[in-house]
């Protein structure tokens, strides 16, 4: 590396704090998704409940990324002018693709809290009250945490392709906007 990354976006590269907030959130949402659709479909209670023992505080904690990640933006960062030499149209979509990956998130951690709170799960897994934890799909927050989860998978592998596309087929090295092979 020749410079030292800086704390903040350039024109043309994303910003150390924004590179670290991105990569840990994916990182911590791939986990999530493996240990949300692990917890729903196990049969036995014992490993449900650790599992969301972990993803609940886990996800509690992206939450807070995402809030923080926002917040860096609004009040202190700038974001990178778009990807040049693109068509309008592509610069758009990931223009909502982004807004609806930060939307995607806050809704599935917010309808994952309501879950909790609705069901009274915390008092089984944190309390140390004896008993079956409830069934969660029974409550409309599921619903939504359920449905929401889908369309976060969708937009999570259109912006997947996108930069894979961008990366290895129009070979405008975008990952490195990213943080990655600068
Ligand atoms: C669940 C996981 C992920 C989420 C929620 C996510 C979310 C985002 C968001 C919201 C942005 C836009 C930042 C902005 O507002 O300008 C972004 C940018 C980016 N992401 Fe992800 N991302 C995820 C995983 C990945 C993965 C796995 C890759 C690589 C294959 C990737 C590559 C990139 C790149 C290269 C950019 C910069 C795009 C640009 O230069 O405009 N992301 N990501
Ligand atoms: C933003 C991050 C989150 C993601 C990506 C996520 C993902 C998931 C997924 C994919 C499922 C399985 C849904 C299904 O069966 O269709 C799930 C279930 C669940 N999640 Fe989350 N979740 C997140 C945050 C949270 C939070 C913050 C809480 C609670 C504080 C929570 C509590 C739960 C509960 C109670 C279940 C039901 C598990 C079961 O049926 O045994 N989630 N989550």
């Amino acid at each position: 590396m020749e410079n030292p990354m800086p704390w903040k976006s350039t024109t043309t590269h994303y910003g150390r704090v924004a590179i670290l907030l991105h990569w840990l959130s994916a990182l911590l949402l791939i986990g999530l998704f493996v240990a949300g659709l692990a917890a729903a479909n196990t049969a036995d209670p014992a490993l449900q409940a650790a599992i969301l023992r972990v993803h609940a505080p886990i996800g509690t904690l992206v939450l807070v990324l995402t809030l923080l990640r926002i917040l860096w933006w609004v009040a202190f960062d700038r974001k990178p002018d778009h990807v040049a030499g693109q068509a309008a149209w592509q610069t758009a979509v990931s223009v909502w693709v982004h807004r609806g990956l930060y939307l995607g998130i806050v809704v599935m951690a917010l309808s994952g809290i309501a879950l909790m709170a609705m069901s009274g799960a915390p008092d089984i897994l944190f309390g140390g009250v004896a008993g079956p934890l409830p069934a969660f799909e029974t409550f409309t927050a599921y619903t939504i945490h359920s449905s929401m989860a889908l369309l976060l998978e969708v937009l999570f592998v259109l912006h997947v392709a996108a930069a894979l596309y961008h990366q290895f087929i129009r070979r405008d090295r975008l990952l490195a906007r990213m943080g990655i092979g600068r």
